[in-house]
């Protein structure tokens, strides 16, 4: 079966609490336990994992080869500005999709571009927390037509 790993990067451990009006009242809690319920009707494997630091996603990007077929990532604050988890991206060449829940197209500038995006097979933004179940289709696709050539 294939297996998909759904990464969240840095303050996305308070969704729910934290600015809701922006990011809405779901979980991430909810968040993993629906992708894996999802996963299951997708008839692939998903695993889930948050960290707040670059190193550990970087870490857990690396332990996906071989592993996992496809990302999910939602690198948060870092999608703007971190070229080391764009590079760690490449290196695994791993078929990533980049998925936020807010428009960040419609917030501040800052926001506006993503480092990681060019090297996204896709990006996703501001469906809330379907955003994350949307990038999980996508990636199930993806991981299923690896094999169709
Ligand atoms: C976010 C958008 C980012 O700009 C922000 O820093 C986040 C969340 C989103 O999912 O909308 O932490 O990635």
């Amino acid at each position: 079966m294939k297996s998909i790993l759904v990464i969240s990067g840095p303050n996305l451990n308070l969704l729910g609490l934290r600015e809701p009006e922006i990011y809405g009242h779901t979980t991430l809690q909810t968040i993993h336990d629906e992708l894996v319920r999802l996963g299951s009707e997708l008839g692939v494997h998903v695993e889930t994992f948050q960290s707040n630091h670059e190193g550990a996603i970087i870490d857990a990007i690396h332990a996906a080869r071989g592993r996992h077929q496809v990302i999910v990532i939602n690198p948060g604050a870092y999608s703007h500005y971190s070229i080391a988890i764009r590079d760690a991206i490449t290196s695994v060449d791993i078929p990533t999709v980049e998925v936020h829940l807010s428009n960040v197209h419609k917030r501040e500038e800052f926001r506006h571009h993503s480092v990681i995006a060019p090297v996204a097979a896709g990006t996703i933004v501001g469906f809330g927390a379907d955003s994350f179940y949307l990038g999980l289709r996508a990636a199930a696709r993806l991981a299923t037509s690896q094999d169709k050539g």
